[in-house]
């Protein structure tokens, strides 16, 4: 006999699935009261680790030796070189619209011309060329010229960093904080929208590069990834309001003005976590120890405790903490990476590292083996008279 784990109620109808098991996930897990672990261990302790060491974790389910990682770290440099046809294919894509949109065509590009039709090789083979192609995109779309070539020797982050264009950058600072950005987004328990999406279609056995290309437009939403660009532009406008100047009881005020006005206050809550998100405590450390005279960072801190004070005081708010959001682009503009419409294709960047890990498990390891069946919830009829 299989225990239950779960009744559902009427009232979890129409609530986006929030709270129902419906599987296993074995890279990472979301504590409401502790946040993020991958495979069993607090993000807190590997969010300055090596990001190909990371990637193993999640891959392999354990730490494996210096010689484990090594070689792993080594296949994955030999995987990491796109065709070019590939790249010749993205900077021929049109320029309008939200670069989300080039980043999840071009997963379906690379669903064309690279895809073996393994889930697992597909997996490491696109992980291993994300950089390049996110690299290309984005000095596509932003017009800085041709892409560097490749040099994944350099390291996964390195080598990204160093074929971005970006003007007037402190290069090796940007590294460090896109090293952390990158762990710390790979993955988010089973449930997060896109992950959840990247399943879904996978469960009709479309490869991994079409899966993963739907799970972008999934992230590509403000309530979901694209939540970092819209956090930076609510700063942004509390900065242009307040002044960087600003105290901690003007911060107040105008939470509460807005509140009243009915407007949103970006970067708090979460449909799991009940307490401030790990990963943006580890965001607003560096921030602060970095660029503490940075006005965008001045702003968000005040936020960052003002935001959760007055939020707290509405009893119908289960979190008034801030979430990754609140901080990971405030971090990134501070870095030197001050472009918001680019920071949902940094974070799909990383994502796609676990939910193609994820996709590999439903398929080819859940059920002894046997892989889930195509996903197909059960939707109750309800009359609407017009
Ligand atoms: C994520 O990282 O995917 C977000 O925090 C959203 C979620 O977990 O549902």
């Amino acid at each position: 006999m299989s225990s239950k784990l779960f009744e559902v109620s009427e009232a979890q109808l129409e609530t986006g699935l929030r709270g129902i098991p419906v599987g296993y996930c074995t890279t990472s897990s979301v504590n409401p009261q502790k946040g993020l672990y991958y495979t069993g261990k607090p993000v807190s302790e590997l969010a300055k680790q090596d990001p190909e060491d990371v990637i193993y974790l999640l891959f392999y389910g354990k730490e494996g030796t210096a010689a484990e990682r090594e070689v792993f770290r080594n296949e994955l440099r030999q995987r990491s070189y796109c065709a070019p046809k590939l790249l010749q294919q993205i900077q021929m894509l049109p320029r309008e619209g939200h670069p989300m949109k080039l980043w999840s065509t071009s997963l379906l590009l690379c669903a064309m011309l690279e895809e073996l039709g393994d889930y697992w090789e597909d997996a490491l083979n696109c992980i291993a060329c994300l950089p390049q192609i996110a690299a290309t995109l984005i000095n596509y779309h932003a017009g800085w010229g041709p892409t560097p070539e490749s040099r994944p020797e350099l390291g996964y982050m390195e080598n990204f960093t160093q074929m971005l264009r970006l003007p007037n950058v402190d290069k090796e600072r940007l590294t460090e904080v896109m090293r952390v950005f990158n762990v710390l987004h790979y993955d988010h328990g089973g449930g997060n929208l896109s992950t959840f999406v990247g399943k879904a279609i996978a469960s009709g056995l479309e490869g991994l590069y079409g899966s993963l290309a739907g799970a972008m437009n999934a992230l590509a939403g403000p309530r979901h990834g694209k939540a970092n660009q819209d956090c930076l532009a609510f700063v942004r406008s509390v900065l242009n309001e307040l002044g960087e100047d600003a105290q901690p009881e003007d911060v107040e005020q105008l939470i509460r003005r807005r509140l009243d006005n009915k407007e949103l206050i970006f970067g708090f809550g979460h449909a799991v976590l009940r307490v401030e998100d790990p990963r943006a405590s580890i965001f607003y450390d560096m921030a602060e120890k970095w660029y503490p005279a940075h006005p965008l960072v001045k702003i968000a801190l005040l936020l960052r405790k003002e935001g959760t004070c007055v939020l707290s005081e509405n009893p119908k708010i289960s979190n008034p903490y801030p979430n990754v959001d609140a901080i990971s682009g405030i971090l990134l503009s501070a870095a030197g990476f001050s472009y918001p419409e680019y920071y949902t294709v940094l974070f799909g960047l990383s994502r796609c590292v676990g939910i193609a890990r994820q996709i590999v498990y439903e398929r080819c390891e859940a059920r002894d083996g046997k892989g889930t069946p195509i996903v197909r919830p059960k939707y109750l009829y309800k009359e609407t008279a017009k």
